[in-house]
């Protein structure tokens, strides 16, 4: 299974932090953003990871991060997203990279405090389709909100005023190679980017969408002030309980 790290966007929402660096590139306490969902992928056994980004500050990625020796990792790659044509738009241009093979794709200002491994190997079972991540909140309308009936998910709603449950949708997901068929086929919607709401609709309409819910906490860190404050005092008492190296 290959990884890709979506950090391309112009990070509109944390301007003037934004104005000459990339949101993934910000501090969340100890580490720059980016660190955090290619450790999450390490730590899951994903060694070929492709870091999309975009932006005037893409060399800065390069300078940080350069083969991921950091990381463990003897290579990395790279690709250049143009504008913000939204997270599958982004997606798209891993086609090449993957190959034909399984990905596991992470938000660039995703992190989690706990291990995917379990997830992963499981997915690997799965004879085809999608697996997603879904996290208990208390302010679902800022994401990606999935219906459940029984063990199946039935429907995904993209940041909806009245949410019908707390279970947001988690900025890490898994497909098989037919995602790259499913992007070609997608509008762009009200906010004229290609969702991966729409791409995780597809898959739950063929019923080949499995999914599981995180019990460790999860937060994204580029959305607001608020997000990125949350995700440095989360990760700060991470690294002070001992989890992480400081
Ligand atoms: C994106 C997705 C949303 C998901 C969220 C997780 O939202 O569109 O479904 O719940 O990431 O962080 P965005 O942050 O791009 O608005």
């Amino acid at each position: 299974m290959k990884g890709i790290v979506l950090a391309g966007g112009l990070g509109t929402r944390l301007m003037p932090l934004t104005k000459v660096t990339n949101k993934h590139l910000l501090p969340v306490y100890n580490r720059p953003m980016i660190y955090f969902p290619i450790e999450t992928m390490v730590e899951a056994g994903i060694r070929d990871i492709l870091v999309v980004t975009g932006g005037s500050n893409a060399g800065d990625f390069l300078r940080l991060l350069g083969n991921g020796k950091q990381f463990g990792l003897s290579h990395l790659n790279y690709t250049y997203q143009e504008g913000e044509g939204g997270i599958a738009e982004a997606l798209s241009l891993a086609h090449d990279f993957a190959e034909n093979d399984r990905i596991i794709v992470i938000l660039g200002d995703n992190i989690i405090g706990g291990s995917i491994g379990k997830a992963v190997r499981a997915f690997e079972e799965q004879p085809s389709g999608a697996k997603i991540f879904l996290k208990r909140v208390p302010d679902a309308h800022r994401f990606g909100v999935a219906s459940i009936q029984g063990d199946r998910v039935v429907a995904i709603e993209e940041k909806p005023p009245n949410p019908k449950s707390d279970l947001a949708v988690v900025g890490i997901y898994m497909y098989d190679s037919s995602v790259f068929d499913i992007i070609t086929t997608l509008k762009p919607s009200q906010r004229g980017e290609l969702e991966i709401t729409d791409v995780n609709n597809r898959y739950i309409e063929t019923g080949t969408m499995t999914f599981d819910v995180l019990d460790c906490w999860w937060t994204d860190a580029g959305t607001s002030f608020d997000s990125l404050l949350r995700a440095s005092n989360m990760v700060a008492s991470w690294v002070k309980e001992g989890h992480i190296r400081a």
